[in-house]
């Protein structure tokens, strides 16, 4: 037995008080979780304070928290590893973030993360006509989809979101990672209608700043940021749509400019985004309306230093044989056949053990697992994140 003190932030909307701290020293052995400190803390000394759980085994998603100011399943963080984390010697506890407090440690996930699900239509759109059977499915595109579905909505990434703090409207991590498993899935009949919908929206998937916050949060090894970006490739390449947000252009005059310079051209970045990939873009109607309305920026950053007129006239120069190397890397990559292009599939490593001396996996035994949906998790929970990697074939 070990003593350790929680501090918890407290706060009831009803009661018109501010929010505040509240601290209890419980007696539990180290490796105990969070979620029995505060449990503890509740029935020997205050009955009052909220906290929802249910499993208490990291599978149900309840117990989503921000401790030491990391999101974190309360029920999955031994109380010695908090203490590591643990500015003061005390265990700091919160609520989790971009998402209303209803009481304490409590956060009403209807209003913001179940509202972003629900946006994505979370549900399969099957294809006509239903075989008499079942879908054949092949087992790259299930070993795919495992991963956005181990998803246990517990909003840890939601919790964390950099653009969501910005834009409260961006349909988020979790729901992106939602979208991801049907539009990755071959018996969904809409794949291009999906992706249109969440290309066009202004907060969908362009929205994303790749800030990696949310593949640091989730506790399942989702990744959302890499499913939002599956989502993007998909888009942009494989549909060849165009989003009214120019992100797809965005990305192309990025990509483009890195290739031919070495280094990101900031200057040259806005008016490719807007006005296509190509120095003349600067004179196009688009990009020259967004120039002028960024001209207030434009003048703070050159005022601030963060940009010279020297920097924005000229590229940043690469010595001759870097540069060249850059190029070599591009060629590689592109020279690639489109229809041989491999994504890394990090959370799913070869087959089940039980399967391992048997004569190999049946053919059809991804597409069996795949009727039930998302229940196929016994795969996902025997697969970590950060195992060795397969190439799984993208669409
Ligand atoms: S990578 Fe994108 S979705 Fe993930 S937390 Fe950052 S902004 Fe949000
Ligand atoms: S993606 Fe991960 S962090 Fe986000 S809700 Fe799902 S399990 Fe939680
Ligand atoms: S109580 Fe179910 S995930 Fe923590």
């Amino acid at each position: 037995m070990a003593e350790f003190t929680l501090r918890l932030r407290r706060y009831d909307p009803e009661s018109g008080e501010a929010a505040y701290w509240d601290e209890h020293t419980i007696d539990l052995e180290p490796h105990r979780s969070v979620l029995e400190g505060i449990l503890q803390a509740r029935a020997r000394f205050d009955g009052s304070i909220g906290i929802r759980c249910s499993c208490r085994a990291a599978i149900c998603g309840s117990c989503g928290v921000r401790i030491n100011g990391q999101p974190a399943l309360a029920c999955h963080t031994h109380l010695d590893q908090a203490m590591k984390g643990a500015r003061d010697g005390v265990i700091e506890i919160e609520p989790m973030g971009n998402m209303p407090v209803l009481k304490d440690l409590i956060v009403d996930m209807d209003a913001v993360h179940w509202k972003k699900v629900r946006r994505v239509t979370p549900w399969l759109i099957n294809k006509e006509p239903i075989p008499e059977r079942e879908y054949i499915v092949p087992h790259e595109a299930m070993v795919d989809v495992t991963q956005s579905m181990a998803c246990i909505q517990c909003g840890a990434c939601v919790s964390d979101c950099l653009s969501m703090e910005v834009d409260p409207l961006f349909i988020g991590p979790a729901a992106l990672a939602k979208a991801y498993r049907f539009v990755g899935d071959p018996r969904d009949a809409q794949h291009s209608e999906r992706l249109n919908d969440l290309a066009q929206d202004p907060h969908g998937i362009y929205d994303c700043t790749h800030c990696f916050k949310c593949i640091e949060a989730c506790p399942k090894g989702v990744a959302p940021m890499s499913q939002i970006m599956r989502l993007r490739r998909i888009s942009g390449r494989d549909h060849g749509i165009v989003d009214a947000n120019n992100g797809e252009r965005h990305e192309i005059a990025f990509t483009n400019l890195v290739r031919d310079h070495g280094l990101l051209w900031e200057a040259e970045l806005l008016p490719r985004s807007y006005g296509g990939d190509s120095w003349l873009a600067k004179f196009g109607p688009a990009a020259g309306r967004e120039l002028l309305s960024s001209l207030p920026v434009i003048g703070k950053a050159l005022l601030r230093g963060k940009v010279t007129p020297m920097g924005a006239l000229k590229a940043h120069k690469l010595p001759d044989e870097d540069l060249q190397q850059v190029k070599r890397i591009y060629a590689t990559v592109e020279g690639r056949d489109e229809a041989e292009r491999y994504e890394l599939n990090l959370y799913i490593s070869g087959y089940d053990e039980d399967m391992e001396g048997a004569e190999g996996p049946p053919p059809d035994a991804a597409a069996a697992g795949a009727q039930g949906g998302d229940g196929g998790m016994a795969g996902a929970e025997s697969g970590q994140p950060g195992q060795s990697p397969e190439r799984s074939p993208s669409r």
